[in-house]
């Protein structure tokens, strides 16, 4: 295999060889390139020695062909929180090592970036995406795929555009004007081609003013091709290709999955029929070609088994860049960090405290190597101290997943009749599949009788819950229990395909052994791609008690509460109901902050959440979802052996009235109308005169770093902006300097640059800091072209976008 660069263009020797090729290949030859040959590959042409090409789902791991449970993977810290280290160079890295692990998969196209902007906070894949700032966020990706593609892997941009609400994305337009996407929606993907030349652009489940994104020639032909210069592949996101003629001709060229429902015979027949030309076949087959070879596959590559590969340099990597990403939001007193105080019990309380939250749910999800939890963090990071754990209250969603082996018998057909025909055993009460299932089962008719032994630890009324995308009845030794049979109805479950959880309760003896049984069917014609089931129990003394969490808390000489959400709650094809944490975690914090005066929130969520208490806690640091080193890289923070790097990528709320014109639900006729034009996030906080809970840029370092003086240095149309800094701690610090353009009345202001920089104790330190020229200017819709802000304006350089430090007019320079 090659280590090719992708960063080398497509030179002309390339041209005559994939110009040989094209001729050489029949039409149906040419046309299976065009749509994937199964979930995750490309067809390969084993005549002309064309190799398949496997793809993987990123962004923040490279999973592998099962959608659950597959072979082990890297779980690296999510976009969100990537983004909050507003460290290129450290994204960089991550995008090199996932390269590796896309590799490890035998896969040569990885499914991320997802670049899509932080409009609405209660957006279910808030966590997959960078940021609400165009500047940061482009930044953010083209790092990432710099790095992805220096290690020989395609990256894949998504989703192009306007996906930005997962709540019914398959049939909302969003509406945007032209200023808006140029200025906020375009800018990662513009910076992914022209500077990162990246690989491929997935198109989006929603329509962009009333055009599917997969078929709209203005904005894949006009914008994408002819005005940006890609010259990659356009891939459909997954289902979202909607035409033959029309998608091809507006320039998709890859319909997935495979096999394609629009191409194959149906487009060699529009070909023949001349409702398609044979000369938009070739361009399209070019591409794919173009990139087969950029990522130097190989026929053999195909047949690499996926293996697990768990490196002693990516923990390290995962770790460093998890504690980099925290964002310590508030510190009162130096609560943190812990050590050198006079700490003999600690108490460790909360939901996300004994288990590793480590992403969000949805495509993005990996079967992790391991998964380091809080607790566990904590215990070997504090070895002197005593460390108590109380759950206080429960933070699922769902009722929690029973661990064990469960044995999963494959029926053909949806009637369970004749013997099995697979039989196989997972380590959990939950299956999921995202197309096939296993060469054994056809996926389209099966039913699958699931099966797990239980020994109740304790005596008393047990909470039972079942859930599927397809029909399901669970028993309990031949008892019947639940159903989701003849009551199912789509609820908001799995990608929109399954159904509410149902409930019930059951009394089980302590000791005593329990069969639990489920019977699944794929039920025809409920779902399509996605098919799933799960069971959860919950025993009378995992719920948590408030109580106890009190009484420990009461004892310990500091508290690390971690709360917040997981992946039942923020997941891809769903939005969250409100800002709120559930409400018995609001009432934990309050209950243990009143108790102990030394109590730090950790706070997980991809995404803001309300803090109604902020003023009653005197430590909050926001850890996001950090991946597999999760607790590891709370604990260095806690000790202080590292710096809580990160700075809010997105602004936090107060509360959902907040948010102004934005809401939940697409509008009439499914539009998503982005009424407020530009003004998203912090812009639109500005623009309101109102002040968020914590604003986008905030967050405290262990330093004490003061921003001392700053000059302009404008030549010609550059701009350059060098800032001072002092650090007065006895500690190293690190500090991100943030320039912002601001109106005259400062109704207006947005990022236009930044930087990061570590300061030793006492250290003096000057930032250079270039202004791109595209950053000083707007677009203007009647001239149709970028124009440069008029003079006067200000420079405002500072810790965050509400905390302006040092103001420079461009007029007096
Ligand atoms: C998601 C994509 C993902 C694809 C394949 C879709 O549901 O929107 O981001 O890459 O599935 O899993």
């Amino acid at each position: 295999m090659t280590d090719m660069n992708l960063d080398t263009q497509i030179d002309a020797q390339l041209d005559a060889r994939i110009e040989a090729r094209i001729e050489a290949m029949t039409l149906a030859e040419q046309v299976s390139l065009l749509s994937g040959a199964s979930f995750w590959r490309t067809a390969a042409i084993a005549r002309l020695g064309i190799p398949a090409v496997k793809m993987t789902d990123g962004p923040n791991g490279a999973r592998g062909e099962d959608f659950s449970g597959g072979v082990r993977s890297a779980a690296y810290p999510v976009a969100i929180a990537l983004a909050a280290t507003f460290d290129p160079d450290l994204v960089q890295e991550i995008g090199a090592d996932l390269a590796r692990e896309a590799r490890t998969k035998g896969a040569r196209i990885l499914l991320g970036p997802t670049v899509n902007m932080h409009r609405n906070p209660l957006n279910g894949r808030n966590f997959e995406c960078f940021s609400e700032d165009p500047v940061l966020a482009s930044a953010m990706a083209v790092a990432y795929i710099r790095g992805v593609q220096s290690g020989g892997v395609a990256a894949t941009i998504k989703h192009f555009i306007g996906n930005e609400c997962e709540l019914e994305r398959r049939t909302t337009s969003s509406e945007i004007d032209e200023k808006t996407l140029r200025e906020v929606y375009f800018p990662p993907f513009e910076a992914a081609v022209k500077e990162a030349g990246v690989a491929c652009v997935m198109t989006a489940y929603n329509a962009l003013n009333g055009v599917h994104t997969s078929q709209n020639p203005w904005l894949l032909d006009t914008i994408l091709r002819q005005e940006w210069g890609f010259d990659g592949v356009v891939m459909s996101d997954w289902t979202a290709t909607h035409s033959t003629a029309a998608a091809l001709d507006a320039g998709l060229d890859l319909e997935m999955p495979g096999p394609g429902k629009f191409r194959g015979e149906t487009l060699v027949q529009a070909v023949e029929t001349g409702e398609v030309s044979a000369a938009s076949v070739r361009r399209a087959a070019r591409r794919v070609l173009a990139l087969i070879d950029r990522v130097g596959a190989r026929m053999s590559d195909d047949l690499e088994a996926e293996r697990a590969e768990d490196r002693p340099e990516t923990r390290a990597l995962i770790r460093r860049a998890g504690a980099e990403a925290a964002v310590l939001l508030k510190n009162d007193d130096d609560l943190l960090p812990l050590a050198g105080k006079k700490l003999s019990r600690i108490a460790v309380i909360g939901p996300n405290a004994a288990k590793a939250v480590m992403f969000g749910g949805g495509s993005a999800q990996i079967n992790a190597h391991y998964a380091i939890s809080p607790l566990e963090g904590i215990r070997a990071a504090f070895p002197d101290a005593e460390v108590d754990y109380a759950l206080g209250c429960p933070g699922d969603r769902y009722l929690p997943l029973v661990e064990g082996p469960v044995e999963i018998r494959f029926f053909a057909g949806t009637g369970f009749s004749g013997p099995p025909v697979l039989t196989r055993t997972g380590e959990r009460s939950e299956f999921r599949w995202f197309g096939p299932v296993a060469r054994e089962v056809d996926h389209r008719a099966f039913s699958a009788r699931l099966t797990a032994r239980y020994e109740a630890q304790e005596t008393g009324w047990h909470e039972i819950g079942l859930m599927s995308a397809g029909t399901s009845r669970l028993a309990i030794d031949g008892r019947p229990v639940l159903e989701a049979w003849e009551s199912w109805t789509r609820g908001f479950s799995y990608f929109g395909h399954g159904c509410a959880e149902r409930r019930g309760r059951v009394h089980l003896e302590a000791g005593k052994r329990y069969d639990i049984s489920v019977d699944y069917a794929c039920g025809d014609g409920i779902t399509t791609t996605l098919k799933a089931v799960r069971f959860g129990l919950r025993a009378p003394s995992t719920a948590g008690s408030l109580d106890d969490a009190v009484a420990l808390a009461r004892e310990a000489d500091a508290v690390v509460l971690v709360a917040g959400l997981n992946d039942d709650w923020e997941t891809e094809a769903e939005d969250r109901e409100s800002l709120d944490l559930p409400q018995a975690q609001n009432d934990l914090i309050e209950a243990v902050a009143a108790v102990n005066k030394s109590t730090v929130v950790v706070m997980q969520s991809g995404a803001p959440v309300a803090m109604p208490w902020a003023q009653a806690v005197p430590a909050i640091l926001q850890l996001w979802y950090p991946g597999q080193e999760c607790g590891n890289a709370l604990a260095d923070i806690l000790t202080g052996r590292a710096e809580p790097g990160g700075r809010l990528p997105q602004t936090f709320p107060g509360s959902v009235e907040q948010l102004g014109a934005i809401t939940r639900r697409p509008e009439a006729h499914g539009q998503i109308v982005y009424s407020e034009g530009t003004a998203i996030g912090y812009r639109g906080f500005a623009a309101r005169g109102t002040r968020p809970q914590f604003p986008f840029g905030h967050g405290l370092g262990y330093g004490k770093i003061e921003f001392t003086d700053a000059r302009l240095v404008v030549e010609g149309e550059q701009i350059t902006v060098e800032v001072d800094l002092f650090n007065h701690a006895e500690r190293t610090g690190s500090e991100v300097a943030q320039v912002y353009l601001m109106s005259e009345t400062g109704a207006s202001c947005r990022l236009v640059a930044f930087s990061r920089a570590t300061l030793a104790p006492h250290e003096k330190k000057s930032l250079t800091i270039a202004i791109p020229e595209r950053r000083l200017c707007t677009w203007k819709p009647d001239k149709r072209q970028w124009v440069r802000e008029p003079v006067p304006f200000t420079l405002a350089i500072g810790a965050s976008s509400a905390d302006l430090r040092i103001l420079k007019s461009l007029a007096q320079e």
